[in-house]
């Protein structure tokens, strides 16, 4: 897609994310009025709430209803939104882009270009629209906030910062208790981890992340439970998934296959399954075709009539091939796209692997192909048989194509058997993102829930790679410590306190090394800069 505004790109990436049905069958001016109108009238219905963002990508995606996008604001978001807590260019923070227009609609409030600007070290007050959700994450001071809203309220006033998604921990992770097997227990998964990874038990969560403290989460924040709740269309769009199912459509397809790595497929490979299915006449492949652009009576460009015939298997519509002239505006649409040659394959639900996101962006442009999964695609037939046993492997993390992290390569292929994973490269998954991080040299000290002072979240992250490790509240790495003269590591965190020789010091922290060296000379006034005393304590915490 065009880069555009940073409102824009964040709805196309919804689009590549859970695709509602409305954008697809957007190909002709005539399915797309259709669309829109249901749309509509799911809005009033108040059917699906997803829909009401599908009409807002509507609008940012097709430069035709441009016009819509402005008029039009979202009368509901969906309260399990995607969306992360956002600062307007009013100063007040939302829940998400989406209530962000809602609650500002015609008033001109944008996303600030400054996030600085929802910061009170920068003057902010502070104020938000958050809602009341669950939606429990903890943040660095070790308290746990309702949602993640709630949060970036005391990230304004405080400037703690988000520790990890799902409540803290009220044992010291090193002293969790942890199951030596998981025969027994309760089979409630699948669940979605604070690291990222999908576990088929709570159970088993303890057991394999033993002493790391990892919490169930929201299922929103993982790859493939993402859907599992999804209320999916009626609309029928025959999806061909990589279990070799035919599905009604995409949605159907993700969310019963919660917690499952299900992506889509070309028809021909569902069609192959099928003895009887020689009538959809698909081709399997188009490995050796010579490439010729033609175009077809869809306004979608081909490389040659093999790829036009596979990639409308299976579809009620009959594509054809018609002159050229009629696809020549679509054609120069696409190609101002400029995309950057960098590596970072996805695979295209063609069973094509793309350089990258914006080669596979072009495709869509170019003949509806849509992301299926990061990494490269794979061999969709011929399996090798699973490994069985992985103990003597070297462990070394593997960032999965399902979101997971796995402790070797091989126990992605045990654990993983049948489907259709791949290794991608580390920063697509939670706990191996910083991996190969190179971490800026300025130090900024955070104590790691391993009880390890670390000099930046990123080298701690670094360092622990694949490891769920989250920042906790400094005094757990200081405690027991006993500090020679007034030297200590304070955390960076904004909290101000005025002192009582009329200084201003960042939190209490810097006022204790202070009151150290003064021999007690200098104490505590109140609250807040010296300027603007304050008398607040922490708030929106649940414990
Ligand atoms: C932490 O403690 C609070 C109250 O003491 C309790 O409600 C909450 O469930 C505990 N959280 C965890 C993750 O154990
Ligand atoms: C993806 O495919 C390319 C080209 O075949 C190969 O060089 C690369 O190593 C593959 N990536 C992974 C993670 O397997
Ligand atoms: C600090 O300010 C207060 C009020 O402005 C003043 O009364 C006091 O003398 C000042 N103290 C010092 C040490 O400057």
């Amino acid at each position: 897609m065009p880069s555009g505004t940073g409102t824009r790109r964040l709805y196309v990436e919804e689009v590549v994310q859970y695709r509602p049905v409305c954008v697809f069958p957007l190909q002709t001016a005539l399915v797309s009025l259709l669309c829109s109108v249901q749309c509509l009238l799911a809005r009033t219905l108040m059917m699906d709430l997803r829909l009401v963002a599908a009409s807002l990508i509507l609008a940012a995606v097709l430069p035709a209803l441009t016009a819509l996008r402005d008029s039009s604001c979202p009368r509901i978001c969906t309260t399990h939104g995607y969306g992360d807590p956002v600062c307007g260019s009013d100063g007040i923070i939302y829940p998400n882009i989406c209530e962000l227009r809602k609650k500002t609609c015609g008033k001109g409030v944008k996303l600030s270009p400054d996030p600085n600007l929802c910061k009170r070290s920068s003057g902010s007050k502070c104020e938000h629209r958050c809602g009341s959700e669950k939606d429990l994450v903890c943040g660095t001071d070790g308290r746990t906030y309702l949602n993640r809203c709630m949060l970036e309220v005391e990230i304004c006033r405080l400037g703690i910062a988000l520790s990890h998604l799902g409540p803290c921990n009220n044992i010291s992770a090193h002293r969790e208790n942890c199951p030596v097997d998981c025969k027994q227990a309760p089979q409630d998964g699948p669940i979605c981890g604070s690291d990222g990874n999908v576990y088929k038990s709570t159970c088993q969560m303890k057991l394999l992340t033993c002493g790391q403290g990892v919490v169930r989460t929201d299922k929103k924040y993982c790859q493939t439970t993402r859907h599992c709740r999804e209320s999916c269309w009626r609309n029928a769009r025959p999806t061909c998934g990589s279990d070799g199912k035919i599905y009604a459509n995409v949605c159907r397809m993700k969310s019963k296959n919660c917690g499952k790595h299900v992506f889509e497929v070309p028809m021909a490979y569902c069609a192959s399954q099928e003895r009887t299915s020689h009538s959809f006449g698909c081709p399997l492949g188009c490995g050796n075709e010579i490439e010729k652009p033609i175009c077809g009576s869809d306004g979608y460009v081909y490389r040659h009539e093999c790829e036009m015939k596979l990639l409308n298997c299976g579809s009620n519509r009959r594509v054809t091939k018609v002159d050229f002239e009629k696809c020549k505006s679509k054609l120069s649409k696409c190609l101002k796209m400029k995309c950057p040659n960098d590596v970072d394959p996805v695979c295209g639900t063609d069973a094509r692997t793309y350089t990258n996101q914006c080669q596979l962006n072009l495709a869509t442009c170019l003949k509806g192909v849509q992301f299926a999964h990061v990494g490269n695609c794979t061999a969709l037939k011929e399996q090798v048989p699973c490994p069985t046993n992985c103990d003597n492997e070297n462990e070394e993390p593997v960032c999965g194509s399902d979101g997971n992290v796995y402790k070797s390569m091989c126990h992605l292929r045990k654990e993983t058997c049948g489907q259709l994973v791949t290794e991608v490269p580390l920063h697509h998954c939670r706990t191996t993102a910083l991996c190969n991080e190179k971490c800026p040299e300025d130090k900024n000290f955070v104590c790691g829930s391993d009880n390890k002072i670390y000099r930046s979240e990123c080298e701690m992250k670094r360092d622990n790679c694949g490891k769920h490790i989250f920042v906790v509240p400094m005094k757990r790495c200081l405690s027991g410590f006993l500090f020679r003269g007034c030297q200590k590591i304070c955390p960076t965190y904004y909290d101000p306190v005025c002192g009582s020789d009329n200084m201003t010091y960042s939190n209490t922290c810097f006022l204790e090394i202070e009151n150290c060296r003064s021999r007690s000379l200098v104490t505590m006034r109140h609250m807040g800069t010296c300027a603007e005393p304050i008398n607040e304590i922490p708030k929106n915490y649940l414990y």
